[in-house]
């Protein structure tokens, strides 16, 4: 088995005997716009899945027959949407991604973005899609507020296009960047998840496409999450492979900070422009738990803490029982102060992540 350099975030707390974590290093309840778990990591960045279906069927994310799709009436509404979104803005989150399955899938979605900015106060909307309905969605989602967009291509080839999405058609895809960026979106990025043996041959490739179009391109680690545990820790590309892999063409110069506001990635500058940048998600060997400010909600409604819970308070059943906004606000505050420290991808004995349904938490 190929050895990697696995940098493993400490266990779930609850699968610990002692609390690892010093009382003066644990973080602060109770501060008006300030939501931060016992670690003391602030928590600002809301991604929030509007569907569990998707069009494609990605073979690190579904299965090939798909997972069955949560019932219409199981699914937050766009009024209980926005309901939490506002109460995720007073407790001080800025920014809101929309993921899935697949976010355009969901009739309607630029209503939602139009009612998140207007309703809600989110300025920083943004957008993680596999764009195969960009076509049609682009300029309605721009007009509604959506400023940034994160586009999933695995690779440039049709036909290994198509094998990893077991279907996928390149042509729509790269249609609906075109799409985006007639549109004026503010900021496209693209996501690769590399995967040995598939893609990850193409990172040059993809670069160059990339930075051609406008496009910051992003290598992606392959997470044992669900269906990607089940391609087995070979499949997985280290980022320092990556690199490596880019050396003499990316010339990629310093790293750029990290932003409090965004996800995980990691930037390097290209050195001859020192504008154009690739980004790097390594979860498994770089791991940036340390630094998370991120929180889920499922399309059910669900709080996912964390990438790698598979269960959490469900903000939908409160809603529907009746709960005020205040009791909401606090039952996050409380159920995210308990935000667990990191995953434990690779850690043997450890598979709660196992059970973790990407398709279901958009990543
Ligand atoms: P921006 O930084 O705002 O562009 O967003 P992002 O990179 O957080 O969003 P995107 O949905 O494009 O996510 C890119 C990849 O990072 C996906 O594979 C996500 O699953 C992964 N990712 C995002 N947040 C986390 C996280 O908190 N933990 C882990 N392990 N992976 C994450
Ligand atoms: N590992 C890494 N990234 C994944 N994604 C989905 N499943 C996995 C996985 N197992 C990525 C998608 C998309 C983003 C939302 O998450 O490719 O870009
Ligand atoms: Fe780590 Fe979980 Fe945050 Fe991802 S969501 S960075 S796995 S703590």
């Amino acid at each position: 088995m190929r050895s990697l350099p696995i940098v493993s975030c400490d266990v779930d707390p609850s699968e610990t005997v002692d609390d690892p974590i010093p009382l003066a290093a644990r973080g602060t309840r109770g501060v008006p716009g300030w939501l931060a778990d016992r670690h003391g990591r602030r928590l600002r960045y809301l991604r929030l899945s509007v569907t569990d279906r998707c069009d494609l069927r990605c073979r690190y994310c579904m299965p090939p027959e798909g997972v069955p799709a949560s019932a219409k009436e199981d699914v937050m509404t766009f009024e209980e949407a926005v309901r939490v979104v506002r109460i995720f803005r007073r407790l001080g989150v800025e920014t809101v991604r929309l993921t899935g399955g697949e976010p355009l899938v969901r009739k309607n979605v630029a209503e939602l973005v139009r009612m998140l900015r207007d309703e809600a106060g989110i300025q920083d909307l943004a957008m993680t899609s596999n764009a195969t309905a960009l076509r049609v969605h682009a300029a309605s989602l721009v007009r509604a507020g959506l400023r940034r967009l994160n586009i999933s291509i695995d690779s440039l080839r049709p036909d290994v296009f198509r094998q990893m999405t077991r279907g996928g058609d390149l042509d729509r895809v790269l249609d609906g960047i075109r799409a985006a960026r007639d549109a004026g979106i503010a900021e496209l990025k693209t996501n690769t998840v590399v995967v040995r043996g598939h893609n990850d041959s193409e990172l040059p490739e993809l670069v160059q496409w990339a930075w051609g179009e406008g496009i910051t391109p992003r290598f992606i680690e392959l997470m044992p999450l669900g269906e990607g545990a089940k391609l087995g820790r070979d499949a997985v590309v280290s980022v320092a492979e990556m690199k490596a892999r880019l050396k003499g063409l990316a010339r990629t110069g310093e790293a750029a900070a990290h932003r409090a506001d965004r996800g995980p990635a990691s930037y390097l500058t290209d050195r001859a422009t020192g504008t154009r940048k690739v980004g790097f998600i390594g979860a498994v060997t770089d791991n940036f738990c340390h630094r998370c400010n991120r929180v889920r909600i499922t399309a059910r409604g669900q709080i996912r803490a964390c990438l790698a819970s598979p269960e959490g308070l469900s903000l939908r059943d409160l809603l529907r029982d009746g709960a005020s906004d205040d009791a909401i606000f606090e039952r996050i505050e409380a159920s995210l102060f308990e935000k667990r420290s990191g995953h434990a991808f690779f850690v043997p004995g450890q598979t709660r992540h196992h059970r973790v349904d990407m398709s279901r938490i958009g990543g």
